[in-house]
């Protein structure tokens, strides 16, 4: 199953950009969980396009209707389906990307792997338009956690050159690390928006796109979550962050610099708090030790590519002739996919540890 991720908690995700409708499908999701759906579908509008000019213009609610498995608002304990209809697709907009590569993209990639058989409308199965049923499921998750005092939230943590400031990964407050997706343009210092905007604005109007960095926060993990060797918090998170299209590169605790410091500074002291509980003085090991949580906030960064689909004209190949072609896409696309992934973030994560909890706890 290539669209479908989980082992307790199993989440599918189906559809194309530019077909009928989009969708989810969640097994495994306990029952008697209260759903507020309010709060689902204000998570679910952080990530709907058109909303400002970092965004694609697209138009879409994302209103998911709910077929099955939760009844008045709370979770049935049975598969819950979810689908979304995708109402503003403008597919004459593709007819030139039909069988010229966007560079980038995966559109060449998509073709050799089925075919040709693929939808390649609005990037088909390979669009980010497929985030919208996995923030559904992850807004569930979400959900679940904060009940048992697991909270998750996100950040824009840099556009280009332009950075945000960053979580505090030692103390990390509930409300320190939800309150940037309380807000219309999700960083922390919100003196960095408008170098950000600007940096955007300035690709945009050059017919180009940039780049970014999410940093993501879990607090309230109990220690001892995650197996070695491989289902690590580390490595099962990674996994599900690679889905997420446009992730070129994740990074916890410290990242690439720890090859930077000495053991003496890398290393993170343990101390006895007063609650009683291990702690620790530093983190840099991001939450995560041999794999498994240690009480810290698990944190991690992911690298966003700049948006493939650009309107300057580039070298490309019409992978239906073999041939050279040229390049210089129509259609509406984000300038800075960095955007609009943060809650994507949130919501990868929480499927991640909420299935990584229900499997060790055998539920
Ligand atoms: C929230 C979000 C929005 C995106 N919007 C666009 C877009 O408008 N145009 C585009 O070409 N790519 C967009 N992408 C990125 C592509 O979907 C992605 O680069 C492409 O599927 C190839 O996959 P890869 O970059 O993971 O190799 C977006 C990604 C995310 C996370």
């Amino acid at each position: 199953m290539s669209s479908q991720i989980g082992n307790k908690l199993k989440v599918s995700v189906f559809g194309e950009s530019h077909g009928t409708a989009i969708g989810a499908v969640i097994d495994g999701f306990p029952a008697g969980v209260k759903i507020d759906t309010d709060q689902l579908l204000a998570f679910m509008k952080r990530r709907t396009p058109g909303r400002d000019k970092t965004a694609t213009p697209r138009k879409e609610d994302d209103l998911p209707t709910i077929l099955s498995g939760v009844l008045d608002d709370v979770t049935c304990g049975t598969p819950i389906a979810a689908q979304i209809a995708n109402k503003d697709q403008h597919s004459k907009d593709y007819k030139n990307v039909a069988a010229v590569a966007r560079p980038g993209h995966a559109d060449y990639t998509g073709f050799v792997r089925y075919g040709g058989h693929n939808d390649v409308r609005g990037g088909g199965h390979f669009s980010a338009r497929l985030t919208a049923p996995l923030v559904f499921a992850g807004g569930l998750c979400l959900q679940y956690l904060a009940q048992r005092g697991i909270y998750i939230g996100a950040h824009l943590a840099s556009v280009a050159d332009q950075k945000d400031a960053s979580y505090d990964s030692v103390d990390l407050t509930a409300e320190a690390l939800l309150a940037p997706g309380k807000k219309n343009f999700p960083v922390i210092d919100d003196e960095s928006e408008s170098r950000m905007r600007d940096v955007i604005e300035a690709a945009r109007l050059d017919a180009d796109s940039v780049g970014g960095v999410v940093e993501v926060g879990v607090i309230g993990l109990p220690a001892g979550i995650g197996s070695p060797i491989f289902d690590t918090i580390e490595g099962r998170l990674a996994y599900g962050y690679y889905g997420i299209p446009a992730v070129k590169g994740v990074e916890f605790g410290a990242g690439f610099d720890v090859s930077l410091m000495r053991g003496s500074e890398n290393n993170d002291e343990f101390y006895m708090a007063e609650d009683g509980s291990v702690k620790t003085r530093t983190n840099n090991h991001g939450g995560v030790l041999g794999g498994i949580s240690s009480g810290m906030p698990v944190t991690a960064r992911l690298a966003f590519k700049p948006t493939p689909s650009i309107g300057k004209p580039q070298k490309s190949i019409d992978y239906r002739k073999n041939e050279d072609a040229n390049m210089g896409v129509k259609g509406r696309h984000d300038p800075c996919v960095a955007v609009r992934a943060v809650p994507v973030v949130e919501a990868v994560t929480a499927i991640i540890i909420m299935d990584m909890l229900l499997e060790q706890e055998g539920r």
